[in-house]
């Protein structure tokens, strides 16, 4: 059986960060994206499911003044479908709360059925479309769904 282990990300962890996020199509997220939810000063943080020593999956939250955000969350493939990226969100929002925070905001491709399913399963609404917002290489910029949470009303 595997054994899954929440822990919080370390600037040790950039280049493994790193990967998870190349491998699970989190385009835009390198060691240096990573760096500052990693160095444990500032108002970011990345919470990762590690499989012995390995991480297999992450969510980078963030405080901006008044209001919390999912900067990216991802699960290797192979790891999927065991409710790593549910506990992460999880223990992000926790994260969120403990900070005062009572909104959370994301933005999400208009096309991933899986993430929106997730956040839809914890509540969080449809507020709008951002036309053209992701940068897709070889084809037309993709549209982004933005979504928040008031945690105050779960
Ligand atoms: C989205 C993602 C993080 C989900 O990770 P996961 O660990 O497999 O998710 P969980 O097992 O915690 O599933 C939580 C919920 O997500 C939804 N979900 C997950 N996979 C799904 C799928 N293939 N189809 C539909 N819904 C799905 C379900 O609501 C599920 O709840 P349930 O198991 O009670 O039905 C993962 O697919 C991933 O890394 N995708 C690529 C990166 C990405 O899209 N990140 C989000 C960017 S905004």
């Amino acid at each position: 059986m595997t054994h899954y282990r929440l822990d919080i990300a370390k600037l040790g962890d950039l280049d493994a960060l790193a990967s998870v996020a190349l491998e699970s199509g989190e385009a835009s997220w390198h060691a240096d994206t990573f760096y500052p939810s990693c160095r444990g000063d500032s108002n970011e943080i990345a919470f990762v499911q590690r499989e012995q020593d390995h991480i297999v999956g992450y969510a980078v939250m963030a405080k901006e003044y008044d209001v919390g955000a999912l900067y990216s969350l991802a699960v290797l493939p192979a790891h999927r479908g065991h409710g790593l990226a549910r506990s992460l969100l999880g223990e992000g929002l926790n994260w969120l709360k403990s900070r005062g925070l009572t909104r959370c905001l994301l933005e999400v491709r208009v096309t991933n059925v899986p993430a929106i399913a997730l956040y839809e399963s914890i509540g969080f609404a449809r507020d709008g479309i951002r036309k053209n917002y992701y940068p897709t290489p070889g084809a037309p910029r993709a549209d982004a769904l933005l979504m928040s949470l008031e945690m105050n009303k779960l």
